[in-house]
């Protein structure tokens, strides 16, 4: 896509967002250079246990994950969304090859650099796994591999990426990747637990400052795209969690009565106090997923944690058409 096309839905989402009677920005719009290298900080935070739980998970299960999809003879696909830099899911590409369950990996990722990185470095890391990086939206890249493959397939979802939708966001989303899957397909998925509130909060409003740094980005990255001229020692990062919803959200708080325009000249008005809405990072107990897995019309196959029991990929198989 071009710079002037990018541009131009991201400024349309946010003039959306921050025209809307509860203001919000799209969380997908963290992601630039400098929001990737802070999340990739904030991955390496104390208080952030979600990725090393679920590397924990990755690194001790990955043999039992594999063989609870090895039902006949037949080898199957490994096809990633939102790939990234796949390193927690080399240990289960090193497994299937142990395993000679699998030899084929679909890593789909939105980042054109990553998918790049990723065909050309995996194959050296995994000797004998066929690497095919595809770089696009998850759905349009699922129609072409279904469309060119009849072979069995294993989804990954991974990293909690499905927590950053809401529950009903989220069940739409997995009766959609339904569609894309064959009868007997599986899919594993990330999902951070219901625990201790106080963990979950820790995690998203870090003792240095990075969360809030993250969430503060997406303004600056506003000004330097949109020619936006945000204050932003006029916001305070604020992260709540509802532990019977299990929807941690995190707002940047207008500090005072303030005016925001872009270089268009639209132009946006704050109260003292009004939240602008960031970003939800969902948590579930197990008999949440399980259900929402039924309802999506797969079968919870089996459920697997980390040995703190803080995450689990689940694993489901699509069972009716
Ligand atoms: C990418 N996603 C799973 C992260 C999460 O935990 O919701 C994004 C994040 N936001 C603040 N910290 C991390």
């Amino acid at each position: 896509m071009s710079d002037i096309l990018v541009d131009s839905v991201f400024r349309q989402d946010v003039i959306k967002g921050l025209s809307a009677r509860q203001k919000y920005l799209l969380p997908k719009y963290f992601y630039d250079a400098r929001g990737d290298s802070l999340f990739q900080e904030i991955m390496q935070l104390p208080e952030y246990y979600l990725t090393r739980a679920e590397e924990d998970i990755l690194r001790e299960k990955s043999s039992d994950i594999l063989q609870a999809c090895i039902t006949t003879q037949t080898t199957f696909d490994i096809v990633e969304l939102g790939a990234g830099d796949a390193s927690k899911t080399i240990y289960l590409l090193r497994e299937a090859l142990h395993l000679q369950c699998s030899q084929q990996y679909f890593p789909i990722d939105i980042s054109a650099n990553m998918i790049d990185h990723l065909n050309q470095n995996l194959p050296c890391q995994l000797a004998g796994m066929r690497v095919n990086g595809l770089s696009g939206e998850y759905f349009p890249m699922l129609a072409q591999l279904q469309a060119s493959r009849p072979t069995p397939k294993l989804v990954l979802f991974l990293g909690a990426t499905v927590g950053n939708l809401s529950p009903a966001e989220a069940l739409s989303f997995f009766r959609d990747l339904h569609s894309y899957l064959n009868l007997g397909d599986y899919v594993l998925i990330g999902f951070d637990l219901k625990k201790n509130p106080q963990t979950i909060l820790n995690a998203y409003n870090d003792k240095g400052g990075l969360t809030r740094a993250f969430n503060l980005n997406l303004l600056e990255r506003i000004n330097q795209e949109l020619g936006g001229n945000f204050n932003l020692a006029n916001f305070i990062h604020y992260p709540v969690y509802d532990p019977i919803t299990g929807a941690c959200k995190s707002y940047l708080i207008s500090t005072c009565s303030q005016q925001v325009s872009l270089d268009d000249g639209t132009y946006f008005d704050f109260t003292k106090d009004e939240p602008l809405y960031m970003e939800v990072s969902q948590k579930y107990s197990e008999a949440e997923i399980a259900q929402m897995g039924r309802e999506a019309g797969y079968e919870p196959i089996q459920t697997f944690f980390d040995r703190q029991q803080l995450f689990t990929d689940v694993l489901w198989q699509k069972v009716i058409s």
